[in-house]
């Protein structure tokens, strides 16, 4: 398999070190058998998240030290403001700390009590912000989409047949706004098409409905759409990128992945009394407008960030490190989403252990597997992440999708340590059938995958 050929070099280097197998064992027990409660330290690779876990570039670093710190009108905000002018082509910003902290500002100015938000798969805490406002987040994605093995250039592609289900039944007036996210995260890091994005542009225009994109993984998206979609293949990324923004009224960023950056996020949009009413907001729960949770020097890494991920050896390199590690699962025949995503390669928890029933946490269980084995951490996207409880039946409704995230950092890992992970998640599918459900000791009202505790189920 050809191994993919980074375009740089290494200046800094962070020693990683694998604890021993007692210890993992130890620690895993400790931590209520839920990752995100492990120390970082006692991991040897670290695939829970893209998010926030780049390496910056020297050029990035060197942007720090030109970090303005005025309370107000900082250059580095100027400097920010005409890259996204220039990028996504957007009049107004409004940076945040994260991406969440723009969807929570977003959200609590358009949203009511009631409304809903159709998307094609919301992520995580985009659906908990909605929620958290008595508000229904729609998922809308093709059927191609919840089939782990069917292949399809654009799997994140929102369905507008069931788009114009939700407008039916519930209204103009319910539907504040419609959503696509970009690529799609929870639905396998799959790409939408420049034709859906057109597609749902045009069905917003036609019924007056705002449109916004969750642009987290936008410059990946843009390079599977050169990669895919016929009419785009000589066509700068720059270009591409311009246009999907074109066609949406703004769009929420978090930085911490395409950005490049370990903290970060804004809000891009047209609409200058939209931007008003959200910098009200912003100035509350963030900061001034000219920083917005940030300090200047972040500002002036996530520009310049901006620009190095739009670079064309950088996302062929990316998009092949991601298929290297798939490519090594897919010639061992585990089970996973298809084609592999732009950051992450997904395991198809119901395919690789069937024995254990979604109730009983599968893809959690992989994941304790995973960090026993080899002191990786990787993350359920599974019932432990989004069952929800039908309030009438009281009855728990499972999500069609019961995956685990093998996330890839950008710039972090090389393809020896993706080997190494291969061989890993290959042991444990050996030995699958020994695997272990869990029951939960303790759950939060929502978002409760973070800070669960889980007992093994003997
Ligand atoms: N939207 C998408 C599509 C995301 O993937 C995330 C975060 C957010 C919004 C929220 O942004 O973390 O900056 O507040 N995804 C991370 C992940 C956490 O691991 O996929 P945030």
């Amino acid at each position: 398999m050809k191994r993919p050929l980074e375009p740089f070099r290494i200046k800094v280097v962070e020693p990683v070190k694998l604890v021993s197998r007692q210890e993992r064992e130890k620690l895993i027990r400790a931590a209520g058998f839920n990752i995100f409660k492990l120390p970082a330290e006692k991991i040897f690779i670290d695939l829970l998240t893209d998010s926030g876990t780049s390496a910056m570039s020297d050029y990035q670093w060197a942007g720090l030290m030109q970090g303005d710190e005025s309370y107000a009108g900082c250059r580095n905000f100027f400097h920010l403001k005409e890259t996204i002018h220039d990028i996504m082509g957007y009049d107004y910003i409004l940076p945040t700390h994260q991406g969440r902290a723009a969807e929570n500002i977003l959200f609590s100015t358009l949203l009511s009590k009631n409304d809903v938000v159709p998307s094609n798969i919301h992520f995580d805490t985009t659906r908990a912000n909605i929620e958290y406002l008595g508000a229904r987040a729609e998922d809308c994605v093709i059927e191609e989409g919840l089939n782990s093995e069917l292949k399809h250039p654009f799997k994140g592609n929102l369905d507008l047949q069931k788009l114009n289900q939700v407008y039916k039944r519930y209204g103009k007036n319910k539907i504040p706004l419609v959503c696509l996210t970009i690529t799609n995260n929870s639905g396998g890091g799959q790409p939408v098409s420049m034709e859906n994005i057109r597609q749902v542009a045009e069905f917003c225009r036609r019924n007056r409905l705002l449109f916004f994109l969750d642009a987290a993984r936008f410059a990946e998206n843009a390079y599977f759409i050169k990669m895919r979609e016929k009419a785009y293949g000589k066509t700068k990324i720059k270009q591409i990128v311009k246009e999907m923004f074109s066609y949406a009224d703004g769009c929420w960023v978090s930085a911490k992945k395409d950005a490049l950056v370990n903290i970060g996020g804004f809000i891009a949009l047209k609409d200058e009394k939209l931007f008003q009413k959200l910098q009200n907001l912003l100035i509350l729960r963030e900061g001034f407008p000219t920083y917005g949770g940030l300090a200047g020097r972040d500002l002036e890494a996530m520009a310049r960030g901006l620009y190095e991920v739009l670079e064309e050896d950088y996302l062929s390199y990316r998009i092949q490190h991601t298929a290297y590690l798939g490519n090594l699962l897919i010639a061992a025949q585990i089970p996973v989403v298809q084609p592999i995503g732009g950051h992450a390669v997904y395991i198809d928890v119901k395919k690789f252990i069937p024995q254990i029933p979604q109730s009983q946490f599968p893809g959690q269980a992989l994941t304790v597997a995973l960090y026993r084995q080899a002191g990786i951490r990787a993350v359920e996207i599974g019932s432990l992440m989004f069952a929800t409880k039908n309030p009438k039946t009281g009855r728990w409704i499972y999500p069609k999708l019961e995956l685990v995230r093998l996330t890839i950092p950008r710039r972090v890992y090389s393809a020896s340590h993706l080997e190494y992970v291969a061989e890993a998640v290959i042991a444990i599918s050996k030995k699958r059938e020994q695997l272990k459900g869990l029951k939960l000791v303790y759950e939060p009202p929502f978002l409760r995958h973070f800070t669960a505790v889980l007992k093994e189920i003997e």
